[in-house]
């Protein structure tokens, strides 16, 4: 599938964006369900590993803040929240990339008195194809929503939970995180990112009551690599290759609940973990760049 250019992918973007806005209508019915297990805000709620993780809460007594752009897909979330599990949910639909953004949403939901107990920085994009033949602005695009929009929602909803001495953060990164990826290099390269930094406040945090974990998946049947809304990244990968979003889900709820530093779902990431971090740097960046090139080649078209 032939990459859109810089302009066509923004405005393909622009389409779905919507600007923030208050509270749904339908929404209403009190701030919390009762027995509520804590509010949960979820970035990139809209479809994919976001859509599971929120279900995920939902179905462990939580009450959702559900973040993305679509408002539509958002709607259609809450909805089958509240009929499904019977929790409290409410939308907004933001455009994350848009400067100000996390601090935007920060102020909303204080005005509307919603705290956040548990905040999940899901929201991501990637880009598949050689360094050079990927436009800047789509590098920058990338880089500002994987790692600038995740550590301003950090900034913003930890200092809270730090003063409460409470809260949970779920980072998710990649397995990508572990090692360069020839033709993800710079997805690879701002989940390294999200790995340090969950590392680094995981023990900064330690005795403090918030706990941050970063959840580290394979490839994963969504949107971001296989489809028509892949926007040019289609993988081809082997389906065996790929993880269920549930499954994935699944695990990233169980290990924030657990307080885990990382989480790598499923049997085989957690070979290639392991495997990855027993090698030197240079054999490391050998074998990651053989699978690299072979399995993320992208016809020249
Ligand atoms: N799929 C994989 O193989 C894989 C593997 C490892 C890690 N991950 C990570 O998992 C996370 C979720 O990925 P996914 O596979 O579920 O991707 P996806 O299906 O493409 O979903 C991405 C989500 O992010 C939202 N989003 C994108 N740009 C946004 C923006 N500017 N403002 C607000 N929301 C935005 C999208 O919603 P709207 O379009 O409605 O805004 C959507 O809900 C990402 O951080 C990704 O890097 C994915």
């Amino acid at each position: 599938m032939p990459r859109p250019t810089g302009q066509a992918r923004s405005k393909a973007k622009a389409k779905t964006a919507a600007k923030p806005r208050a509270r749904s209508r339908s929404d209403k019915g009190g701030r919390r369900s009762p027995a509520s297990k804590g509010m949960v805000l979820v970035t990139g709620a809209s479809r994919g590993i976001g859509a599971e993780l929120a279900k995920q809460f939902a179905q462990g007594g939580h009450d959702l803040v559900l973040v993305a752009r679509n408002a539509g897909q958002l709607l259609e979330l809450a909805t089958a929240i509240r009929d499904d599990y019977g929790r409290w949910a409410t939308t907004v639909a933001l455009d994350l990339g848009e400067p100000g953004a996390a601090q935007k949403l920060y102020q909303q939901l204080r005005r509307e008195d919603i705290e956040i107990d548990v905040l999940v920085n899901n929201a991501g994009l990637l880009d598949n194809g050689e360094f050079t033949a990927i436009p800047m602005g789509d590098h920058l695009q990338l880089i500002n929503l994987n790692i600038a929009v995740l550590t301003a929602l950090t900034h913003q909803f930890l200092a809270p939970m730090r003063a409460r001495g409470s809260g949970r953060i779920l980072n998710v990164a990649s397995l990508a995180s572990l090692q360069p990826v020839p033709n993800l290099a710079v997805y690879a390269a701002s989940k390294a990112y999200v790995l340090s930094l969950t590392e680094a406040l995981s023990e900064e945090l330690k005795g403090s009551g918030v706990t941050v974990t970063a959840l580290c998946p394979g490839f994963v049947r969504t949107d971001m690599t296989v489809g028509s809304n892949a926007e040019g990244n289609d993988l081809h990968l082997p389906s065996a290759l790929m993880l269920s979003p549930q499954f994935v889900a699944e695990e990233g709820y169980e290990a924030c609940m657990k307080g885990e530093t990382i989480r790598v779902p499923g049997l085989g990431g957690r070979l290639v973990a392991g495997f990855t971090e027993l090698q030197p740097r240079a054999v490391r960046r050998l074998t990651a760049g053989l699978l690299g090139r072979v399995l993320l080649k992208k016809d020249p078209s």
